[in-house]
């Protein structure tokens, strides 16, 4: 059963090894990370879909819909103005009595409604470095809007509408948060709309830029299939842009391509309506940041749409392409995921791989333009050699389809909501009802097996400065490693990652980003706490100023992560 080797290694046999061999032998643990991971049913009725979803740094996520979807399950007494619902024949009618926005907070496990005015549907955003959200665009009445909720882990904050519009209308555009002191951020593409914009605007007559590329990866029978273009910050400043099957490196400072990227192999396309995904690899201090990789999973096939419409669901595409997006070499390594996916969300885990959970095998994004539901997440693992990176994970019994989302929670889990393949709310007499239920995927380092090796109580110190801490400056991050592991840990085992939580939509979790942060210095103290000293990252460039996630991996093992916020000087 265990080869020589096994026995030669340099564990000695005192009582806790023996204990810790047994425990082990029992849990029967798959490998170094846990088993496949299990799900949890939080909720039963979240009232609105969560077609779009993001964390906020009060552990609270903002949920929400279209408002033209009519009726929600969230029926309100009092309407948003005061007025009374009286559930007579209109007032049932009338979409004001209903919420089209929810929070939840993760803590409670409860939802609140929230008040959102004009259309969201389709729409995009970011986290500003306050920790506000600045969401932006949707449809018909909300398609030039700028909303903004500011965040404050009480019943006392709900959504704001900006008082200047967006110069284009921006349904299915996307939005990245600028490595800029000012907090801009760029909202690009859209139905019909071949242009970005900036959000501040800089002055008063600044305009929007027209972007060929946007018109050259446009297809026009196939619905675009270049909508939410996907959008990752590399670390020297500029934007990698993806959209259908071309990429490019683009300046936004001065308008400009600096590079065109190969066409990403396989017959398909990777963005709406043939909705693949993206992520960018974890920036790791050792190469100063300076690699950065991007990784796209899944999509529809060629013609998908156009068969679609005729109610054919062509089989979606099984491939992901890797390409390292900086240096000069660029060439897409193509690989397989365990079967085909599109509808797909790819969410950076604390230990630095990627989950891909959510979506469909067939068909493409659409109401009613999808089969048959991928119920198991897959795990990537980027370390791995070449045929070793994916693996399989437990099952949901959930299909999360059109207009569902994931996102990361600071405790570990996976947040699933929404799926509504449905124009507006149906629940019968359709193959795919739409979906209230929340869920949380419990990915196996969660496991009770690993909590020996689990760093915990760890807080944040960031010295002088109340706000945040600055570009290269140390701060500390104190944690606990159970006694019986500290002496085990060597410091190379203990790895500490800052994490950028999505805006998430459409299988697009903008402005996600994981680095993995440089430490200078770990020491053992006598109470057991183990103080080390950890460098932000180096700029706004490798990470825009904001709100992080951090996590001490330990062997594996992530802790509970804990909010710290980088600022400019
Ligand atoms: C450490 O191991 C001992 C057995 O040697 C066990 O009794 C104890 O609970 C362990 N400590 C922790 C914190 O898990
Ligand atoms: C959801 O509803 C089912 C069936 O009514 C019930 O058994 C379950 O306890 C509910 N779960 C939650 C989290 O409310
Ligand atoms: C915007 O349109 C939605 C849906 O059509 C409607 O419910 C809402 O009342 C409108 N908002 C305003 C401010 O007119
Ligand atoms: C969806 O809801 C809207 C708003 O209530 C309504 O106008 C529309 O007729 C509904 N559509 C369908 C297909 O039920
Ligand atoms: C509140 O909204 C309802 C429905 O839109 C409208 O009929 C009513 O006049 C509004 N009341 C006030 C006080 O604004
Ligand atoms: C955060 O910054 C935005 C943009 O400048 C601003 O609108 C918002 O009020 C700020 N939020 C807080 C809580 O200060
Ligand atoms: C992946 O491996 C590289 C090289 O061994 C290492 O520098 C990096 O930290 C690893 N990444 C993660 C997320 O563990
Ligand atoms: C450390 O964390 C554990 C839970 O993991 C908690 O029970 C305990 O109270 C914490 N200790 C301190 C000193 O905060």
């Amino acid at each position: 059963m265990y080869n020589k080797n096994f026995f030669n290694s340099h564990i000695k046999f005192t009582p806790f090894t023996l204990l810790l061999f047994l425990s082990v032998y029992f849990y029967k643990p798959a490998n170094a990370t846990g088993g496949t991971g299990k799900w949890q049913l939080l909720l039963n009725n979240t009232g609105v879909v969560a077609m779009h979803m993001a964390l906020t740094h009060h552990n609270t996520v903002i949920m929400f819909d279209q408002v033209s979807s009519g009726q929600s399950r969230y029926q309100l007494r009092r309407r948003f103005n005061g007025t009374q619902c009286k559930g007579t024949h209109k007032d049932l009618q009338d979409s004001s009595c209903y919420a089209h926005s929810v929070e939840y907070d993760v803590l409670k496990n409860k939802i609140r409604p929230l008040n959102i005015k004009t259309d969201t549907w389709c729409s995009s955003g970011s986290m500003l470095s306050n920790g506000t959200l600045v969401q932006t665009g949707g449809y018909s009445n909300g398609s030039r809007v700028v909303r903004y909720f500011d965040s404050c882990g009480n019943s006392h904050c709900d959504w704001r509408q900006g008082r200047k519009l967006l110069l284009d209308e921006r349904w299915y555009a996307s939005n990245l948060k600028l490595p800029e002191n000012d907090d801009r951020v760029i909202v690009l593409g859209g139905r019909n709309v071949f242009s970005y914009e900036f959000v501040p605007k800089r002055e008063a007559n600044e305009k929007s830029f027209h972007l060929p590329f946007l018109e050259k990866t446009y297809e026009k029978n196939e619905g675009g299939n270049n909508l939410y273009p996907m959008i990752h910050l590399s670390s020297d400043g500029n934007l990698f842009v993806f959209a259908n099957q071309d990429s490019i490196l683009f300046n936004y400072k001065r308008n400009k391509v600096v590079k065109k990227f190969p066409r990403i192999p396989d017959k398909g396309s990777r963005s709406y309506p043939s909705t693949g995904s993206s992520v960018i690899l974890p920036l790791d201090h050792k190469n100063g940041f300076r690699k950065v990789e991007v990784m796209i999973c899944g999509g529809s096939s060629s013609g998908a749409v156009s068969a679609a419409k005729k109610g054919k669901f062509l089989k979606g595409l099984k491939t992901c392409g890797r390409m390292v997006i900086t240096g000069n070499k660029h060439k897409w390594e193509m690989e397989n995921m365990p079967g085909a996916r599109l509808m797909n969300d790819m969410l950076v885990l604390p230990t630095g791989h990627v989950l891909i959970i959510n979506g469909v095998k067939n068909g493409c994004a659409g109401w009613n333009y999808a089969t048959k539901a991928s119920l198991q997440p897959y795990l990537y693992k980027p370390n791995k050699t070449l045929g070793k990176r994916f693996s399989t994970l437990k099952s949901t019994k959930i299909a999360r389809m059109y207009h569902s989302s994931a996102i990361l929670l600071p405790d570990g889990r996976v947040l699933v909501a929404g799926s509504n393949p449905n124009r507006n709310y149906t629940f019968k007499n359709v193959p795919h009802p739409t979906e209230l239920r929340l869920q949380a995927f419990v990915p196996g380092y969660m496991g009770k097996e690993f909590n020996e090796r689990r760093p915990r109580n760890v807080s944040i110190y960031s010295g002088g400065n109340d706000e945040g801490v600055r570009y290269g400056e140390e701060f500390g991050v104190k944690f606990m490693l159970s006694t019986n592991d500290t002496k085990k840990s060597k410091k190379n085992e203990v790895v500490f990652t800052a994490y950028a939580p999505p805006f998430n939509t459409h299988s697009m979790s903008m402005n996600q980003r994981m680095l993995v942060l440089k430490c200078k210095s770990m020491v053992v103290g006598e109470d057991g706490y183990v103080n080390s000293l950890v460098e932000a990252p180096p700029s706004a460039n490798v990470a825009p100023a904001g709100y992080y996630m951090i996590s001490v991996v330990n062997d594996g093992i992530p802790s509970l992560s804990q909010w710290v916020r980088f600022i400019h000087a």
